[in-house]
Formats: C-alpha cells, sequence, structure tokens
C-alpha cells in the first residue's frame, strides 16, 4: 500500500512555496482536510495554486508579494497551518485575522505570541491566548530564542518570521522535534545551519519554487503498523513512506517491543528520506514511554495505546501532557474510549498506563471530533469480539480522507 503525503511536510512545502520565486511542483501533497486549509490560506493572500492529478502547482510570489486577504482567514482544524502561517503574517505590511473550527478555537497560542512579540510582533488573541489571532504586521527583527516547550510547530514559527528580518535568527531546542523545516527552507534556497540542537537562519533569502515529492505520512503508517501487529495472520508492505529520522523513533519503538519489521530502499528526495516498510502479526512485550521519546511519538500515542492493552505487558507513558491540548484532550479522549471497550488504564496528569493482555470489546465509540482519536479506534475495533461503531469517525478525513477505504482494502 501507498499512503498520502506527510502531513507536516506538505504544510511547509505549501507555505515556503507561496513566499518563492517562481512555481513549485508539489507531488504527493496531502490530501488531508489540514493541509488543503493551509493552500486555501495562501490562495486568501493572493498565491496562485493548481490542483492537478496528484500533484499541486504553487505560484509563488516572492518573499513580498503575498497580498492582503479579504476576509478571515481559515485554518479549519489545523494547528501546524495557524501556528506556521502566524509567523509569516506577523511580518506583513498588512493586518490578517486567523481562526478556525471550534476544536482550534480552544489551542493554546501565547507559545507563538510570546517569541513573536520579541521580534516585534502586534498580535490580539480571543481571551488573550485563543484564535482567532487578530496579527498586525509590520517589521519585525531577528531574536535568540530557547522553546519552553518541545514544538516544532513553535520552532517553525519563529523560523519562518525569521526568513522576513535582516540578520540571524536563532532557535534552541532543549528537546529535538521534527526538522522539516529546516530541511524545507535548505531545499527552497535559505541559508540555515544546524548544529546539534540550535539553529541559525540568515533573513531575507531569495527563495526559488521547486519541483518537490512528499512522501508517505508515518503517523499515517502508524494505524496500519499496529492493525497489522495485532490482527491474526497479518502481512502488509506499506511503500514511500517518510523515515527522517526525527520521526522514526516509531520503528525503533515498535522493534523493541518485539515488532516484526524490516525496513527497505531507503532514498533520499529532497532532503527527506523514504522507504519501504514490511510488518507482521508479531508478539509485543510492551513498554515505556517517557522523556525525548514521548516528545518523538506524541502524535502516535493514541494508537500506541491501543497496541499496549493488546500487549503481553502493557504500556505506560510518561511526560505527555502535550496531549492535553492537541485537537482534543487526547488524554481524556483515549481513557474515554477505552471504558467504552471495556479496557483498563489509569490516568496520570502526563500520561497514563495501559494494562497488557487485555480483550477488546465492542461498543459505541467516539472520535470527539480528534482524527488520530477516530482512526486509533478504527484499529481498536478491528481487535474487538464484534462490530463497533464510532461517532464523528468522518473526522479522520483531517490527515486521511482514504483511512477507511485503505483500511476495508487491506483487511481483506
Ligand atoms: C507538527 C508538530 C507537532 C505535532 C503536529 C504537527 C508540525 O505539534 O503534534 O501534529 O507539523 O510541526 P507540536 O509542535 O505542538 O508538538
Amino acid at each position: 500500500m501507498i499512503l498520502p503525503g506527510d502531513k507536516s511536510i506538505s504544510h511547509r512545502y505549501g507555505m515556503l512555496a507561496g513566499i518563492a520565486e517562481g512555481t513549485s511542483k508539489i507531488a504527493n501533497y496531502s490530501t488531508g482536510a489540514d493541509c488543503q486549509s493551509t493552500l486555501r490560506c495562501m490562495e486568501s493572500l493572493g498565491v496562485p495554486v493548481e490542483r492537478l492529478d496528484g500533484m499541486v502547482l504553487i505560484h509563488g510570489r516572492g518573499l513580498d508579494g503575498l497580498r492582503p486577504p479579504a476576509g478571515p482567514l481559515d485554518a479549519g482544524n489545523s494547528g501546524s497551518t495557524i501556528r506556521l502561517l502566524s509567523g509569516i503574517l506577523a511580518a506583513q505590511s498588512f493586518t490578517s485575522q486567523i481562526g478556525g473550527d471550534e476544536s482550534l478555537s480552544h489551542r493554546p497560542m501565547p507559545r507563538i505570541m510570546t517569541p513573536l512579540a520579541e521580534m516585534g510582533a502586534r498580535i490580539e488573541a480571543r481571551d488573550g491566548r485563543f484564535p482567532p489571532l487578530t496579527i498586525h504586521g509590520r517589521p519585525l527583527h531577528p531574536i535568540e530564542y530557547t522553546l519552553p516547550v518541545a514544538s516544532a510547530q513553535v520552532k517553525s514559527c519563529v523560523l519562518f518570521a525569521g526568513l522576513f528580518c535582516d540578520g540571524q535568527t536563532v532557535v534552541r531546542e532543549p528537546i529535538s522535534t521534527r526538522d522539516h523545516s529546516e530541511i524545507a527552507l535548505r531545499e527552497f534556497g535559505a541559508e540555515i545551519e544546524v548544529q546539534k540542537r540550535t539553529i541559525t537562519l540568515t533573513g531575507r533569502p531569495r527563495l526559488q519554487g521547486r519541483e518537490l515529492a512528499v512522501p508517505g505520512d508515518l503517523s499515517s503508517a502508524a494505524f496500519f503498523l499496529v492493525a497489522a501487529l495485532i490482527v491474526e495472520t497479518s502481512n502488509l508492505v506499506i511503500r514511500g513512506v517518510g523515515m527522517n529520522p526525527t520521526r522514526s523513533a516509531l520503528l525503533d519503538f515498535l522493534a523493541e517491543m518485539g515488532a516484526e519489521l524490516k525496513i527497505l530502499e531507503i532514498a533520499e528526495t529532497s532532503g527527506e528520506l523514504a522507504g519501504d516498510v514490511l510488518i507482521r502479526k508479531s508478539r509485543i512485550r510492551g513498554g515505556l514511554l517517557e522523556g525525548a521519546r514521548t516528545a518523538a511519538l506524541i502524535d502516535e500515542i493514541p494508537v500506541l495505546a491501543v497496541l499496549g492493552a493488546a500487549s503481553e505487558n502493557g504500556l505506560v507513558v510518561r511526560d505527555a501532557s502535550e496531549l492535553r491540548v492537541k485537537e482534543t484532550d487526547r488524554i481524556a479522549t483515549i481513557a474515554d474510549n477505552f471504558q467504552r471497550m471495556g479496557l483498563e488504564i489509569e490516568v496520570h496528569p502526563d500520561g497514563f498506563s495501559v494494562p497488557g493482555k487485555q480483550k477488546f470489546h465492542a461498543g459505541e465509540l467516539d472520535s470527539f471530533g480528534d482524527h488520530r482519536i477516530a482512526m486509533a479506534f478504527a484499529v481498536a475495533a478491528l481487535a474487538a469480539d464484534g462490530p463497533s461503531t464510532i461517532q464523528n469517525a468522518g473526522a479522520a478525513s483531517v490527515s486521511f480522507p482514504e483511512f477507511y477505504d485503505t483500511l476495508e482494502r487491506v483487511s481483506e
């Protein structure tokens, strides 16, 4: 099977192509609603976008070419869209408003507002912290910023703002996060230097349109990898999936827990690695996620919770309080669905403990509008003793509109 393009990489290509000079041709751009929100925002800022068969063409307007939008920008459900694009909007010569759906309207924005304010930005937020944001664009100055939370969205927001500053913007990360922005910036022609966890970007580069291909989304692959591990007699090959080392901790963790998986044909395209993964039903021992590893696997935790319940010894997750401010409070929505399936879970403020060797009972499940909860519990439902229903199952389309069709196809 082949998966739609990586969501994180698609956002970055979509935005950087819009402020580059010339046309970018992007193959396998994510079909998820979130990445379409990014493209629609770029269009509202005057960037022509053409959608061709499996390909997106973006006619970049250059660093100073964005135009004031006619109305508020809609980031939909997408935290990456609002947080990354705010870095670009803060440096424009016009005022813009950006907001999104009910879930996005409750996600914290001080994490980007603080560094952007340090750069000289003027941003107003609902109750001082939530979307919609009103961003009064103005000239910014470079800063040196140490991230207080491990967040690739915050890092990227500061770097994107730094593109518009004269001089060098420096971001320091206490814990490494996904480095797709650094790779993409380099690909589009920015001068960027990375030393351990310190990133230095030189402002006012001439970004050039590029031909790029987005690898398959490893976070989407996670649902199928776990399904293959817990469903009898399974055997699955996923081709062309992203293997960026800042994302592939998932494969190491699965292997450590006993997954029989093989990685083949790793190749590099535009600075990003992709390869094929072969996996089959395996005896999973269970494990512990904490510290930097929790940060690296933050999006995969809902489906890993499901795997934990099916494992021999269970799964303990710590240092995951960021889960509480995702599309839903994922600690709460995982626990709620566990209860609906008769599964045991002990909730902690920053994680949970799931005993192993549990029996999955069919039930009435609910995504609570969160794509990763919908997909994680569709996988859990495969292991249940009868048919389950999932309320708000359509939320999956936020990252993976083809999810249920693909699941049906591979379960045959
Ligand atoms: C993302 C970063 C992560 C991740 C999100 C996508 C990105 O969020 O959970 O799904 O594309 O940079 P944080 O930066 O909030 O950790």
